[in-house]
């Protein structure tokens, strides 16, 4: 199986290509972190954060080790997955609470992932560029969380309240 390379503009679909006909969301999942983060310049990190067990448990990403245990409210990704909010930081260390896992990370994007009214997890991307993410940033990785989690049967994945 061969996949084009491609940027920001070719992300959604790329993403789609990638996960069609497949429901398992661990799977789905690794492969849009993969495609995130080819896609998407200047980033360290990108991947997801599920909910299980009433915390926020790393799953499939690409980037540096990550902190594996986040708590609801804390951090960046703990306080989105809290708000149900996405989160546009433009300079993390300004941020009280802040979990820095790679110290090379100065700006970070979250954008929850939502199944209807239950929350899954988090989509988490850093970058080394301070304010590197805006308003167009936010509304494609919400664009790609909505279809990520749409096409994913979450029964299969071990996550909370399903
Ligand atoms: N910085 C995040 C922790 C996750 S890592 O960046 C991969 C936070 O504050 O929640």
């Amino acid at each position: 199986m061969q996949h084009a390379r491609g940027d920001s503009a070719d992300l959604l679909q790329l993403v789609e290509g990638a996960i069609a006909g497949e429901r398992d969301p661990w799977a789905n999942a690794a492969n849009a972190a993969a495609l995130v983060f080819e896609c998407v310049p200047e980033l360290n990190w990108a991947g997801f954060y599920f909910l299980r067990g009433g915390e926020l448990v790393v799953g499939p990403f690409q980037g540096r080790v990550a902190c594996v245990r986040i708590p609801m409210g804390s951090g960046v990704c703990g306080t989105a997955a809290a708000r149900r909010a996405t989160l546009v930081i433009p300079d993390v260390h300004a941020f009280p609470g802040h979990i820095a896992c790679d110290a090379a990370s100065n700006s970070e994007l979250v954008v929850p992932l939502l199944a209807g009214d239950r929350l899954v997890g988090v989509l988490d991307l850093d970058s080394p560029r301070l304010n590197r993410f805006g308003a167009d940033d936010a509304r494609l990785l919400e664009t790609l969380a909505t279809r990520l989690v749409a096409a994913c049967d979450w029964k299969l994945a071990g996550v909370d309240g399903f």
